[in-house]
């Protein structure tokens, strides 16, 4: 039994399956929702439930007990409807101020593979690269700000696009036309292997690392997308005539070797 407490920041689509899970390992576990609706939810399955908003400055009651803890999961969406993507960035550092003064030493934050630009054939940890775009900017700022604390050890999980639970592959895309770069590889993780990623690393106390977080499979999106159609009764959707521009394929090789870890689900095609 392990007597460490976590603070998973964000109890959401991987947020509150990770906090069950770790309840599971023994960990006391701090939880925050935005809705007090969910806080029932959050103590039923053993976590001590929050409220709290970082809206971008971080609000709600019990901040300070929220942070009384050896592990933050700093989780909280990167929404694409931003209209300033930097908003993220003062999101972040306002809850990082808490956590200075806190005793948390460690920070585990849920990053994303859009990082990469897309025509960086092959992702990997180490690749040199230039963000293509204003988000990808702020998340690579975001990422570096939280690894360059001095206060605290961060670890970035990069993750591919996510699905499971009720996220089903291919239901945005349904029924739609033009439906762009159906030769491009589908860089996409099941939410079983997130939870597994992020309870590991914590569990192995992996600190001041890059991880990216990507099924082994690649199959095309039209592939993909076309099959999970057919499984779940989607309108297929039609992809554009265009060769594809988006050539990004991320290597999963490192969280192999350096967790020892084997995937649950290794092939998004496998419905
Ligand atoms: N979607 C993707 O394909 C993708 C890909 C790579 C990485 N990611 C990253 O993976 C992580 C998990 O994503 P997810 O889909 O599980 O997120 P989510 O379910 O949309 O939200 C996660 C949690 O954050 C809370 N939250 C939302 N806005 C907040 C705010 N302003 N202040 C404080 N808490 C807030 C939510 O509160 P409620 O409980 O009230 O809803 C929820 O508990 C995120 O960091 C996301 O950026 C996503």
């Amino acid at each position: 039994m392990s007597e460490q407490t976590i603070s998973v920041l964000g109890c959401g689509w991987l947020g509150f399956p990770l906090a069950r899970q770790l309840v599971k390992m023994g960990y006391a576990v701090n939880g925050s929702t935005t809705s007090q609706d969910k806080m029932a939810l959050l103590a039923q399955a053993g976590i001590r439930p929050f409220c709290l908003r970082a809206d971008p400055l971080l609000s709600g009651k019990d901040i300070t007990p929220f942070f009384e803890s050896d592990i933050v999961f700093l989780n909280i969406p990167f929404r694409r409807n931003l209209k300033d993507p930097d908003y993220y960035r003062r999101q972040v550092e306002a809850i990082v101020a808490h956590i200075e003064a806190s005793p948390v030493r460690f920070v585990l934050f849920a990053s994303s593979t859009s990082v990469y630009p897309s025509t960086l054939k092959h992702a990997v940890e180490e690749a040199a690269f230039k963000p293509d775009n204003a988000r990808s900017a702020t998340l690579l700022a975001v990422e570096r700000l939280l690894m360059g604390n001095p206060k605290f050890e961060a670890t970035v999980i990069r993750f591919a696009g996510l699905y499971g639970g009720e996220r089903k592959i291919g239901r945005i895309l349904a029924g739609r036309s033009g439906v762009p770069d159906p030769d491009a590889p589908a860089n996409l993780i099941h939410l079983d292997d997130c939870v597994a990623i992020a309870a590991q690393i914590m569990r192995q106390d992996v600190r001041g690392e890059m991880f990216n977080a990507c099924s082994d499979g690649h199959p095309t999106r039209k592939e993909l997308y076309t099959q999970a159609a057919r499984h779940y009764g989607f309108t297929p959707p039609r992809f554009a005539d265009r060769p594809s521009t988006r050539l990004k394929m991320i290597d999963n090789a490192k969280i192999k070797s350096r967790l020892n870890f084997t995937f649950r689900h290794p092939d998004p095609l496998e419905f």
